[in-house]
């Protein structure tokens, strides 16, 4: 029995496992097994690390209705609905999380919602799935291996070098950026 599930870890991953495509679960086993390694370097419990990455993706593979459907079942920001399943899955997956999974921990709940956009109030178990989420061993992007050793060193920095790098690769394409993703950029920014 797990603190932070109502069942074992084994039977909350076999769940998660038959939410997401094989390739998405064998990300979200590399994510647990990198935050598990970040949980005891940065003195966070790992159980609830483990649990944070394990269903921080359970939503990814939803369809948009889905995500439509609960934005107005639970009332959520209206503004939600212009955006799609990069912002969906975490915030309104952390919904489907706490409603079908019945995990009801605020700060995996929390974690969950701000692992694709980051926030100005981020608990370090946030901070650890989102540098996770990065730095997993399947991830190859140049500059991965600098950003490992940074974070390695000091969790703060690591955010501040993935939301920096990642603000930079949005803007390079053209492509939207979230207005939480400018929040979490002007905050770590300065605080890291
Ligand atoms: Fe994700
Ligand atoms: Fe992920």
């Amino acid at each position: 029995m797990s603190k932070y599930y109502s069942g074992t870890v084994a039977q909350l991953e076999s769940i998660v496992a038959k939410a997401v495509s094989q390739k998405r679960f064998e990300h979200i086993l590399r994510v647990r097994d990198y935050a598990i390694v970040l949980s005891k370097k940065y003195n966070v419990n790992s159980d609830q690390a483990e649990v944070a990455a394990l269903v921080h993706d359970y939503a990814k593979d939803r369809s948009d209705s889905d995500f439509l459907n609960v934005i107005d079942a639970k009332h959520l920001d209206p503004d939600l609905k212009n955006w799609n399943n990069a912002i969906w899955h975490g915030v309104v997956g952390a919904e489907m999380i706490h409603d079908e999974l019945g995990i009801t921990d605020s700060e995996i709940l929390d974690a969950v919602r701000q692992h694709t956009t980051g926030s100005d109030n981020m608990s370090l178990l946030s901070q650890i799935l989102f540098m996770a989420d990065y730095l997993e061993m399947g991830r190859h992007f140049p500059g991965v291996e600098e950003a490992r050793a940074l974070t390695d060193n000091n969790l703060q920095s690591g955010v501040k070098y993935q939301i920096t790098h990642t603000l930079a690769y949005l803007a390079s394409q053209s492509l939207p950026i979230h207005p939480l993703s400018l929040t979490t950029y002007n905050y770590w920014v300065k605080h890291a």
